[in-house]
């Protein structure tokens, strides 16, 4: 994957984050901007925590796999899913960021986030909301991933699936307090 890649997007946000968020990988944006959620998923993401009062400048944002994988079509580069021996690959790297921020809860932004937090796969429509804890005490929560609301069609669908999201990021806010 990295080969292909422009550069590998690293996590982001201060030493000491109480929270760190993790989603899958970076996408086209984020490729090339070197950072994570910096395109249409990540300004809804954005958009979702300010509205939940989760100051973005405070949290770390990062990804279960630092690299973009796709397929080329034409001009267009399409993202494509990493597998699990991906995921695994990559793993030092989280727990190496884990490591030196030491949060006291992590958010898994979709299934590929909870498989590689929980190193197993995780049915996240059936388990969101939900807070698993790990065998070495950290706490995650479970949550779909932004991108989903993106590709939601249907105005109301995708207003409703808005305002679900919106609540799971109030739920985060409340468990950093305690
Ligand atoms: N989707 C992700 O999971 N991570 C990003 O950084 C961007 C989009």
């Amino acid at each position: 994957m990295w080969r292909d890649a422009t550069q590998t997007v690293f996590g982001e946000g201060p030493e000491g984050a109480e929270v760190i968020f993790v989603g899958e990988q970076p996408c086209d944006q984020e490729d090339l901007a070197g950072k994570p959620f910096v395109g249409p998923a990540g300004k809804m993401f954005d958009a979702i925590l300010n509205d939940a009062g989760v100051d973005r400048q405070k949290i770390y944002v990062t990804n279960a796999v630092k690299h973009f994988k796709f397929e080329p079509r034409g001009k267009r580069r399409i993202r494509s899913k990493p597998n699990a021996g991906e995921v695994q690959a990559c793993r030092w790297w989280l727990d190496r960021e884990i490591g030196l921020t030491k949060p006291d809860i992590f958010v898994a932004l979709g299934a590929t986030a909870a498989q590689s937090l929980l190193g197993k796969a995780v049915p996240v429509t059936k388990m969101r909301g939900e807070v698993i804890e790990r065998d070495d005490g950290l706490r995650v929560f479970i949550t779909i991933h932004p991108s989903f609301i993106l590709r939601i069609r249907e105005a109301a669908d995708k207003e409703a699936e808005r305002r679900r999201f919106l609540q799971d990021m109030k739920q985060v806010k409340r468990l950093m307090a305690v």
